[in-house]
């Protein structure tokens, strides 16, 4: 019989590329989303991708504790990956406890139910916002965590340890697998999903994408006076096929029983430095275009460089990212240009 995964925040980005790739690789995947941060478009994407016009859908809010208990009741859940949460930096410190109440009773309504309906593998989305500066460069999953720069940043921090807290108390009933992400950009190859940013983007690719098609006048690049070797920040930027894959080998993982701990962490990037700078450069040489930008002031909390070393990820979970950059910004400019219609 198939296994049933549970993808919560499964309309958003991230949320529709993993459920896209779970149904590939033969999985039964309910979606659960509340459209807080996104609209239809995406899941609308996904069923188109996969031929499937009948994956289960929940419109509810995870911190509604009686919502994720019924949910947990209607269906036999063999994992749980939950990306239900805010994520914009800049709006966390303006409105810390709308973060911190959000992210933390979403998820921990999750754990709560999972115990209560007899246990359950649990995949949390994490960021690599949990190493914050790093004392040097790539971090593996054993460069130790530093305190966070934003309330969104301490909220991942949290959810981490509330994961780990809560397998080591369960009694083997609940597994956890944390994946700290580097900086996932792209598109599917089809250009059905993608990133849909509400509002002026917060991120670096869909600002330039949006610069690129005429919605946003110009990019600024935060800061050329870094000390890095064009003076622009570093960033492990991955695919997001690529994420939403290694999301498949988690998931497997755990409901095959080959995790050597019960809450494992696995940093999920691509070991490769690429600065603000290559990356504008790259998007314009392969989407052979000009775009407007120019060089401003740092933005507040930015790292001025960090990259993951994704050695365990690549041999324990036998992951590894595969997706060229250059592949990754025609996939990005693509979604973008499907998006405005063009
Ligand atoms: C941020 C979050 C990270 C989250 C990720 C994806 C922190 C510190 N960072 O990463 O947790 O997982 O978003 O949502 O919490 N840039 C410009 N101009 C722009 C936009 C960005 O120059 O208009 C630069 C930034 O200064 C940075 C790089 O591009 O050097 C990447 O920025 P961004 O896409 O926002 O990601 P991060 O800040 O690395």
């Amino acid at each position: 019989m198939k296994k049933t995964v549970l993808v919560s925040g499964g309309a958003g980005f991230i949320g529709s590329h993993v459920t896209v790739e779970l149904i590939e690789a033969g999985y039964e995947v309910v979606v659960a989303d509340n459209f807080s941060n996104c609209d239809r478009t995406c899941f609308e994407g996904v069923k188109k991708i996969t031929g499937r016009d009948d994956i289960p859908f929940e419109e509810m809010d995870f911190c509604d504790a009686e919502a994720v208990d019924k949910l947990f009741g209607k269906y036999h859940i063999d994992a749980v990956i939950h990306f239900a949460a805010f994520k914009a930096v800049g709006e966390s410190v303006a409105k810390p406890l709308m973060y911190y109440k959000n992210n933390l009773l979403s998820f921990m309504n999750v754990l709560e139910a999972a115990q209560k309906h007899g246990g359950c593998n649990v995949l949390f989305s994490s960021s690599a916002t949990v190493y914050g500066e790093p004392k040097s460069v790539p971090v593996t999953e054993d460069t130790p965590r530093q305190p966070a720069m934003s309330p969104y940043g301490n909220t991942k921090t949290m959810c981490e340890d509330i994961l780990q807290d809560t397998v080591k108390a369960s009694d083997g009933l609940i597994k956890g697998i944390l994946l700290r992400y580097f900086n996932p950009i792209g598109a599917h190859p089809s250009a059905l999903i993608g990133e849909l940013p509400r509002g002026v983007p917060n991120n670096l690719v869909p600002f330039i994408t949006q610069t690129a098609i005429g919605k946003r006048e110009c990019l600024s690049i935060f800061g050329n006076d870094y000390p890095t070797p064009d003076g622009t920040c570093q960033r492990d930027y991955i695919d997001i096929v690529d994420l939403a894959k290694a999301h498949v080998f988690a998931v497997t993982r755990m409901i095959e029983g080959k995790m050597k701990e019960p809450c494992e962490v696995f940093n999920v990037g691509t070991g490769r430095p690429v600065s603000v700078l290559e990356l504008v450069n790259a998007f314009e040489k392969v989407n052979n275009l000009k775009l407007n930008y120019k060089f401003a002031a740092r933005r507040p909390g930015d790292v001025t460089a960090i990259w993951a070393d994704p050695t365990k990820a690549n041999t324990e979970m036998g992951w590894k990212a595969t997706r060229t950059v250059e592949e990754t910004l025609k996939a990005a400019w693509a979604w973008e240009k499907h998006i405005a219609g063009k």
